[in-house]
């Protein structure tokens, strides 16, 4: 029988029960939160607790996180800052940023933009084969102007975890802001901003079981920010506009409960990803698991089926009900390779023939029996039909 088996919660990830819940509630509240009346303090007063839940979980404290509109933005809004210090007369040499080649676009094309204009220097960082960035090319990638060190904590593709504790001592050692990116980390790898050193870490709500349309910018106290849009006051002159307060008290529930359940899922994900990672490897020949093989995310499975193409593979997928996807949900329409695999070996045919799975807290075991059952007769078919295709 069909079923609908979603492997794609790298893209997006469904509402965790309890956060729809609370959304229902939410609705409720319509005042304005900057209103001083009875309305606004109803809609102020769990945008304050939601506020302390993601502190609480980031290990920061209350005012260092500003709420913005998606982890875009949160990316976004530090590399605009960097530049705009560098137009500081007294800093005006410290324009130079180290980021890694497997950055998300948020990243990676704001800081391409700038440096084709010629307003920042960037250093892209390669990776080794399995996709992890060395401290020694941070180390020496680091000059007299280098104002920030931007490296994502997991990566949204292979689920590589970065050594970002090493990177933000780095950092720290030389006076340098240490951004990271923990889109894809949150909820799957305990993250303390203290610990990391981080000056400054994305997270989105999205990926963690609440809505679309929140995302979260953590700065470290004494650290000045520009708003990206200026207008209102809103957190603490930060970042202007109304709050979305749905969103925020959403966002505030799903580190909660993602919090408290994250060591029986992580176990639950690693399980099913090696189950279904040694169900292909059983079943299909001449694959290529792409990623770190133990220091990856736990729900992150990336592989390259030699000889047929992504896309085709999501498609024929999708007709058994089963979604994946390749490359970034971003890149969707894209006909570049991905970024991402090409850094682990400049191979087009590796980059386009890649599938990610990406397991949520909704997969089970059937789930993976499933996708077993079904992908191999997919790959083969799809083989026989290749001109890649010398073998089948
Ligand atoms: C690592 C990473 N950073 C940033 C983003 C962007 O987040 P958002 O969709 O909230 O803009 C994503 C989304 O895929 C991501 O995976």
């Amino acid at each position: 029988m069909k079923r609908l088996i979603y492997l794609d919660n790298n893209a997006t990830t469904p509402l965790h029960p309890q956060v729809k819940e609370v959304i229902i509630e939410a609705m409720e509240l319509y005042g304005n939160p900057s209103s001083m009346h009875s309305f606004g303090r109803s809609s102020k007063e769990p945008i304050n607790e939601a506020r302390n839940k993601i502190a609480n979980f980031l290990g920061a404290t209350p005012e260092e996180i500003i709420f913005t509109a998606s982890g875009s933005e949160s990316d976004n809004t530090v590399i605009h800052n960097i530049f705009w210090n560098s137009l500081d007369a007294k800093n005006s040499s410290k324009n130079h940023v180290i980021t890694s080649s497997i950055e998300h676009p948020a990243i990676l094309h704001t800081l391409k933009e700038y440096e084709k204009k010629g307003l920042l220097s960037v250093s892209f960082l390669p990776v080794d084969k399995y996709g992890t960035i060395s401290t020694d090319d941070v180390k020496k990638a680091i000059n007299k102007n280098t104002a920030l060190i931007t490296i994502m904590a997991a990566n949204n593709e292979i689920g590589t975890i970065q050594p970002i504790n090493e990177i933000g001592e780095i950092a720290k050692e030389n006076n340098i802001y240490f951004h990271t990116d923990a889109v894809q980390a949150a909820g799957k790898i305990s993250l303390n901003v203290k610990e990391i050193n981080a000056d400054f870490l994305t997270i989105s709500g999205h990926k963690i079981y609440a809505p679309k349309g929140i995302g979260v910018l953590y700065v470290k106290k004494g650290i000045k920010i520009n708003p990206l849009v200026y207008g209102g006051h809103h957190e603490k002159s930060r970042r202007a506009g109304t709050e979305n307060t749905i969103g925020i008290i959403a966002l505030g529930k799903a580190v909660e409960v993602v919090g408290q359940e994250m060591e029986e899922e992580n176990k639950k994900l690693l399980f099913l990803k090696e189950k279904l990672k040694k169900g292909l490897l059983d079943n299909i020949p001449d694959i290529i698991i792409n990623g770190h093989p133990e220091n990856s995310l736990p729900n992150t499975l990336n592989v390259s089926f030699k000889y047929i193409e992504g896309e085709s593979i999501l498609l024929y997928s999708d007709l058994e009900g089963i979604a994946v996807s390749t490359g970034s949900a971003c890149s969707t329409g894209s006909l570049e390779p991905s970024h991402v695999i090409m850094a682990l070996e400049p191979d087009p045919e590796r980059a386009h023939s890649s599938i990610r799975f990406s397991l949520g807290r909704e997969n089970t075991k059937e789930d993976i029996d499933y996708v077993i059952e079904k992908l191999p007769p997919i790959i083969k078919n799809l083989r026989n039909m290749s001109p890649l295709n010398k073998n089948y």
